[in-house]
């Protein structure tokens, strides 16, 4: 058997949409720039694709920049906004951002920009207010996420929204782990990030959503593709097959009820914390920390019995670096070490069971050899 629960990661490419990028591989494949037959048989799928997913967007088809994922949508809505309003050298972004957005930051850093980062709460939400207090007379730009891709808080992005444009400072939302999961009003957003490969679509392909009227510059020059803001050959299977994800349906009520089952089974186990919201939380994640284990033991355990998730913390040669969101949500050192996330798809839905039953039974041999199991059980 095997149960995938890392979909955050990436997802395993929909039937649907694997049989239609192998059409265009085969059929399709000219350069959608080139001006015989093939080529413009390649450039009507991608015109059609691009119509398909305005409209699931519900936004211009000239507000749709293909990108190759979620990091260069991220890294063109941040850096593509600096050359064209030199005056505004400060940018506000949240302490869970996905490092496409912290490190982007980072590097804007270099060349002068100004960095606040707002915190966020015991659930991972970021507060409003605390947004509005950052922004200044120069704030280029605000940037904060809609889903964080570890604990799956949802964020107030539309609050956000509506501030920053009261404020007249652009606003970006990674939507990488929210877009197509919850449903988000594009109203007072001027830049989203759009991933394919979390949704059902191929690795190497995203877009960037630029509201009409955004002031952006390319950061890739060369054939003037994408009205000149992204040059390269466009990858039209990647993009064909990203709009024929957005057809398929997923039952997000069914995976949601697994969710639910699975945490009400490892709230049952003994020092066991459930991280993120109950209330904003996108319906597919689960992240759960135990006392005093480590969660790549219980990832690498549970891989051998076909169950696949992932752990908050990155393990860097020979230290193992903690999760920055867990940290900053203020979990506990003990609890930190020991957590995993599972990231649900449909292949989830009747086998909750027994992935809580793997994980107790895994939890307790683990303990058996921690070093912390007397503080566990006076807890
Ligand atoms: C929130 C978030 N943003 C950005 C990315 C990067 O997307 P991509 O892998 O398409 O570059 C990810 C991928 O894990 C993510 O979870």
């Amino acid at each position: 058997m095997r149960i995938y629960l890392d979909n955050a990661a990436t997802t395993k490419v929909y039937p649907e949409v694997a049989k239609k990028v192998n059409e265009i591989f085969l059929k399709s494949y000219g350069n959608a720039s080139s001006l015989h037959s093939v080529g413009r048989e390649a450039r009507s799928e991608l015109v059609k694709a691009r119509e398909e997913i305005a409209k699931f967007v519900g936004c211009d088809s000239k507000e749709i920049v293909f990108t190759s994922g979620g990091t260069e949508s991220n890294n063109l809505a941040i850096r593509g906004l600096a050359p064209m309003n030199p005056d505004k050298k400060h940018i506000v972004t949240s302490v869970v951002e996905h490092p496409s957005v912290l490190e982007t930051c980072k590097y804007m850093g270099k060349w002068g920009y100004e960095i606040d980062y707002v915190g966020v709460d015991s659930e991972g939400i970021v507060d409003v207010k605390e947004v509005e207090k950052l922004i200044r007379d120069d704030t280029l730009l605000v940037s904060v996420m809609h889903v964080n891709n570890e604990i799956g808080t949802v964020q107030p992005v539309e609050e956000i929204g509506k501030v920053c444009k009261k404020k007249g400072v652009y606003f970006h939302t990674d939507a990488v782990q929210g877009f197509s999961k919850v449903d988000l009003d594009l109203g007072n957003i001027d830049l989203m990030s759009v991933s394919g490969h979390k949704i059902g679509a191929p690795k190497g392909v995203g877009f960037l959503y630029v509201k009409n009227g955004t002031k952006i510059s390319p950061i890739l020059n060369g054939g003037g593709q994408e009205n000149g803001l992204r040059s390269g050959t466009e990858n039209v299977p990647g993009i064909v097959g990203l709009a024929t994800a957005l057809d398929v349906s997923v039952d997000k009520k069914k995976i949601k009820k697994s969710r639910d089952k699975i945490i009400a089974g490892l709230k049952k186990i003994k020092g066991v914390k459930i991280n993120g919201s109950m209330k904003n939380r996108v319906y597919n994640n689960v992240n759960v920390s135990f006392y005093g284990i480590e969660g790549e033991s219980l990832m690498l355990m549970l891989d051998k019995d076909g169950i696949y998730v992932s752990t908050g913390s990155a393990c860097a040669s020979t230290k193992l670096k903690e999760s920055y969101v867990l940290k900053a949500i203020g979990a506990e050192e003990l609890y930190v070490h020991g957590s995993i996330r599972m990231t649900l798809g449909e292949d989830v839905v009747g086998n909750e069971d027994f992935v809580v039953g793997k994980i107790e039974e895994k939890v307790n041999k683990l303990r058996k050899i921690s070093p912390f199991k007397l503080e566990l059980e006076n807890e």
